[in-house]
C-alpha cells in the first residue's frame, strides 16, 4: 500500500470515528475513492500487458532454443551419419572384393572341370562367412541410428566394442591401434545408442588429430574403472594434444579448429548434452602425449532408480 492510499484511509476512518460525516462529505470522499480505483484498475492493466508481454517474449526465446538445440543435435546426427557411412564402407570393401573374387575362381575352376558337390560346398561356407560379416555390420549400423529412447543399464565394455566393431576397419586402414582395458562388468545408466554417440565422437577426433598432425605410431587407450560410487571411462590418444587456443571452450557449440567442411565443433557439444543426460559427465584434459577424455557416470542403484521413477 502506499502513502498516498495509507493517509487517505487514516482520513476515512477519523472521519468515521468522528461521525462528523455528512452527505457532501460522503460524496467526496467516495468520488476519491473512485478515482483511486480507477488509477489502480489502469495500474493494474499496464502491469499485465506488460506481463504477457514478457511472457510472450520468454516463450518465443525458449521456442527458438529448443529449435536450435533441435537443429544442431540433427546436424550431429547427419555428420555422425556420414562419418559412418565411411566406416561401413570400408567395412564392406573387403568382404565385396573377396566375394567377386570367388565369383571368378568359381568360373575359372567350373572350366577346369573341378566343380563338384565338395567343392560347390566347401564354396558355399566361404561365400556365406563373407555374407554374414556384411549383414552384421549392417544389423550393427542399423542398431546404432535407431531412435531408440529407453534408458537402461548397459554394459560399458560391450557398448565400446559395438563401437569398435564397426569402425575397425577405417581405423585398421588409418594404422591407429585401440586398446580397451579395465573392468569388464561396469554397467552404467541412460539410452546405450546416445552414449555410443560419444565413443564415435571420440575416437573420429582422435583420427582427425593423428591426420592433421602427421603422427606415425598411433595409439589410443580406453580404460575402466569402477568404485562404490562411480563408472569411469578414460579415453586418451597420442595425437599430440588439443590446441590450447580452444581447450577451454571445446564442449560448447560451433567451437572448431579444423577447416570448413572438415569439422562444425558440434561433435563434442553433443557428447557432453548426452553425458548431461546421464548425470554424468565429460571432460578432457591434456597429457604429454596427446588428448585424454573422461566420462564419470554415477553409479544408479536399482533403488535411486525407482525413486527417480516415483
Ligand atoms: N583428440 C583430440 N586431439 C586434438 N584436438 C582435439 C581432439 N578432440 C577434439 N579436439 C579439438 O576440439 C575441437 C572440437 O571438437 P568437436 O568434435 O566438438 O568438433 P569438430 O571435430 O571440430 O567438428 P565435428 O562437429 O565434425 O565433430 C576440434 O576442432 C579439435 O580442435
Ligand atoms: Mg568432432
Amino acid at each position: 500500500m502506499d502513502n498516498d492510499t495509507q493517509l487517505f484511509l487514516e482520513q476515512l476512518d477519523d472521519a468515521i470515528n468522528a461521525a462528523t460525516i455528512d452527505k457532501t462529505e460522503i460524496k467526496k470522499i467516495l468520488q476519491q475513492c473512485k478515482r483511486r480505483i480507477k488509477r489502480f484498475d489502469t495500474i493494474l492493466k499496464q502491469s499485465d500487458k506488460q506481463l504477457s508481454m514478457q511472457v510472450h517474449q520468454l516463450e518465443q526465446e525458449f521456442e527458438l532454443r529448443v529449435n536450435n538445440e533441435r537443429i544442431l543435435a540433427q546436424q550431429a546426427k547427419h555428420a555422425a551419419m556420414g562419418e559412418m557411412m565411411d566406416a561401413v564402407a570400408h567395412q564392406w570393401k573387403q568382404p565385396l572384393n573377396a566375394i567377386t573374387m570367388l565369383t571368378d575362381l568359381l568360373l575359372m575352376e567350373y572350366k577346369e572341370d573341378k566343380v563338384d558337390e565338395a567343392y560347390l560346398e566347401t564354396y558355399k561356407k566361404i561365400l556365406w562367412e563373407q555374407i554374414n560379416h556384411l549383414l552384421n555390420t549392417l544389423a550393427e549400423f542399423r542398431s546404432f541410428f535407431r531412435p531408440d529412447k529407453e534408458k537402461k543399464h548397459f554394459n560399458l565394455y560391450r557398448a565400446i566394442n559395438s563401437v569398435l566393431l564397426l569402425v575397425k576397419d577405417e581405423f585398421m586402414k588409418e594404422m591407429i591401434t585401440i586398446k580397451v582395458t579395465g573392468d569388464e562388468t561396469a554397467a552404467i545408466y541412460g539410452v546405450e545408442n546416445e552414449f555410443k554417440h560419444i565413443i564415435l565422437n571420440i575416437l573420429n577426433n582422435a583420427k582427425d588429430a593423428f591426420n592433421e598432425k602427421d603422427i606415425h605410431s598411433r595409439e589410443m587407450t580406453c580404460t575402466i574403472e569402477q568404485n562404490s560410487e562411480n563408472v569411469m571411462l578414460k579415453i586418451c590418444d597420442n595425437a599430440g594434444g588439443i590446441p590450447l587456443s580452444v581447450i577451454k571452450d571445446i564442449f560448447k557449440p560451433n567451437i572448431t579448429t579444423k577447416a570448413e567442411g572438415k569439422g562444425t565443433g558440434i561433435g563434442l557439444y553433443m557428447s557432453a548434452q548426452i553425458a548431461e543426460k546421464m548425470d554424468a559427465t565429460l571432460t578432457a584434459c591434456n597429457t604429454d602425449r596427446g588428448a585424454c577424455f573422461t566420462f564419470l557416470a554415477p553409479i544408479h542403484t536399482k533403488n535411486t532408480i525407482r525413486e527417480e521413477i516415483l
